[in-house]
C-alpha cells in the first residue's frame, strides 16, 4: 500500500523526495449505539481497513489536498492563513471533502477547543508550512463505519508527526471532534475518534464516555469472526436525523433531572428509570430516553458476558440492540432491518445488529466461521429479495491505530 501511495503522489504532485505516508483505521461499533452523547457506554474496535495519506511539507504556506476516492473534486487548494486564522466557521461546501482536514488543521489553532482542555499544550505557531496531501481510503464512505473520523484522526496524527506537536492519541481524538462538532458542523459523540484513534489489535475498546476511563477487552473470537454488511444505503450523517435524536434525548435527560440528580441519561439503572419515566410524558422521547438508558446496561453486561466467555449471552444483547434501535430508537429503516432480520434466520449466527448512526449504511454480525459462506450467499440473497439492494459483505479483523508506514 506504501508503494501505491507514494505512486499516486507522484501522479498528481510531481514529486518523490520527502514524503511520508500514514495509515488511520476505520472502526465498528460492537455495542453501545448512540450512547456515546448521553454519557453511556460504547464498546467498538478499530478495523484494518481505514485511510492512507501521503504527504510532503512545502516551503510556502499553501494547502493542497486531493483524494483518490474523489478524483472529480481534483486538487483542492487552501492556504494555512485562511485555515489556522480567526474563530468563525470558514466551511465551504465547494471544498467538499476537504473541509475534514482542514478542520482539524483549523482545531489544532483554536483557543477556544484549548481553553477548555488546559492540559493539551499545542503550540500551533508550530504548523508553519504548508503541505500537499493525498489521501486514499478503503471505508465505503457513509457506510457507519467511520470514514470521516478515520479521516480526521489521520490528519491529525500527520500534524502531530511533521510539525513536532506534543499531543496525545486521546487528545487527538478529542481535537478531531471538536473539528466534527464545530467546524463540519455534526454533533456527533466521542466514539468513533477515540476508537480510531487508540485502535488496538485485537481488542475492543470498553469506554466510559461520561469519564473518557477505558478499557482494552481482548477479543478472541476463536473459532467464530466478525462479518459486516453493508446495506448499500448510504447516509449522511449532516442531513440525517442524528441532531434530532440528540435534542430528544437532552429533552428527555432535562425533563427527568426535575426529579432526579443525574447529568446524563447514563446515569440511570433501568429500574431508576422505569420508576422516573412518567416526568418526561411524551412517548416519543420516553422511547428514546429508554433505548439510551437500556443500551448502556446493555453494554455494560456484554463486557461481562465476554470476560466469562459468554458469546451467546453477548450475541443475544447485540440482537436486543438492534431491536430497541428498531423500535424505541426509530433509527434503522427497512434496509438495515432486512439485513439484520436475515441473518438473524441463518445457522451459526452468534449475534446481529446495526453498527454506527443508522438510517442505513452497515450491520455487523458475528458469525461461527464454519458458516461464513453460507451466511453470506444466504443473506444476500434474501435482502436483495426483499430491497432489490445488492449487499456486500467483509470478514474483518481488528487492527490498530493510527500510524507511520
Ligand atoms: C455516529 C457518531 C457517534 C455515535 C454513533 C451512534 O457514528 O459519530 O458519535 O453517536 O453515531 O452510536
Amino acid at each position: 500500500m506504501k508503494n501505491k501511495m507514494l505512486n499516486w503522489f507522484k501522479d498528481i504532485y510531481k514529486e518523490t523526495e520527502g514524503v511520508g505516508v500514514y495509515f488511520a483505521p476505520g472502526r465498528v461499533n460492537l455495542i453501545g449505539e448512540h450512547t456515546d452523547y448521553n454519557g453511556g457506554h460504547v464498546f467498538p474496535c478499530a478495523l484494518e481497513i481505514g485511510t492512507y495519506g501521503a504527504v510532503r511539507l512545502r516551503e510556502d504556506r499553501t494547502l493542497r489536498f486531493y483524494s483518490i476516492n474523489f478524483p472529480d473534486e481534483g486538487v483542492i487548494i487552501s492556504s494555512l492563513d485562511d485555515v489556522l486564522s480567526g474563530e468563525e466557521l470558514i466551511y465551504h461546501r465547494k471544498d467538499d471533502w476537504a473541509n475534514y482536514p482542514k478542520g482539524v488543521l483549523w482545531a489544532f489553532a483554536q483557543h477556544s477547543f484549548l481553553e477548555k482542555h488546559s492540559d493539551i499544550k499545542i503550540e500551533s505557531s508550530n504548523i508553519n508550512r504548508g503541505m500537499d496531501i493525498l489521501y486514499y481510503g478503503d471505508i465505503p464512505n457513509g457506510s457507519g463505519l467511520s470514514s470521516s473520523a478515520s479521516l480526521e484522526v489521520l490528519t491529525a496524527y500527520i500534524i502531530k508527526d511533521l510539525f513536532q506537536i506534543d499531543i496525545s492519541l486521546k487528545d487527538i481524538s478529542l481535537l478531531s471532534q471538536y473539528a466534527e462538532n464545530k467546524y463540519v458542523g455534526v454533533n456527533s459523540g466521542i466514539m468513533d475518534q477515540f476508537a480510531v484513534a487508540m485502535g488496538k489489535k485485537n481488542h475492543a475498546i470498553f469506554l466510559d464516555t461520561s469519564t473518557l476511563e477505558y478499557e482494552y477487552a481482548p477479543l478472541s473470537l476463536v473459532d467464530k469472526r466478525i462479518v459486516i454488511s453493508n446495506s448499500n444505503k448510504r447516509r449522511g450523517l449532516g442531513d440525517s436525523k442524528y441532531n434530532e435524536r440528540r435534542s430528544e434525548c437532552e429533552e428527555a435527560l432535562r425533563r427527568l433531572q426535575t426529579v432526579v440528580k443525574i447529568n446524563t441519561l447514563g446515569d440511570l439503572s433501568k429500574d431508576e428509570f422505569e420508576a422516573h419515566k412518567d416526568i418526561i410524558k411524551d412517548d416519543t422521547l420516553i422511547r428514546r430516553a429508554r433505548h439510551a438508558v437500556y443500551e448502556n446496561q446493555r453494554t455494560i453486561e456484554a463486557i461481562k458476558s465476554l470476560k466469562t466467555n459468554d458469546m451467546q449471552r453477548f450475541g443475544d444483547l447485540m440482537n436486543e440492540s438492534h431491536i430497541s434501535l428498531r423500535d424505541d430508537y426509530e433509527v434503522t429503516g427497512h434496509e438495515l432491518d432486512s439485513l439484520v432480520e436475515a441473518a438473524w434466520e441463518q445457522d451459526g449466527l452468534i449475534g446481529a445488529r446495526m453498527t454506527g448512526a443508522g438510517f442505513g449504511g452497515c450491520t455487523v454480525n458475528i458469525v461461527d466461521e464454519e458458516y461464513i459462506e453460507s451466511f453470506i450467499s444466504k443473506v444476500g440473497i434474501q435482502y436483495k429479495e426483499k430491497t432489490g439492494l445488492r449487499a456486500d459483505f467483509y470478514v474483518v479483523e481488528i487492527g490498530g491505530g493510527p500510524r507511520r508506514l
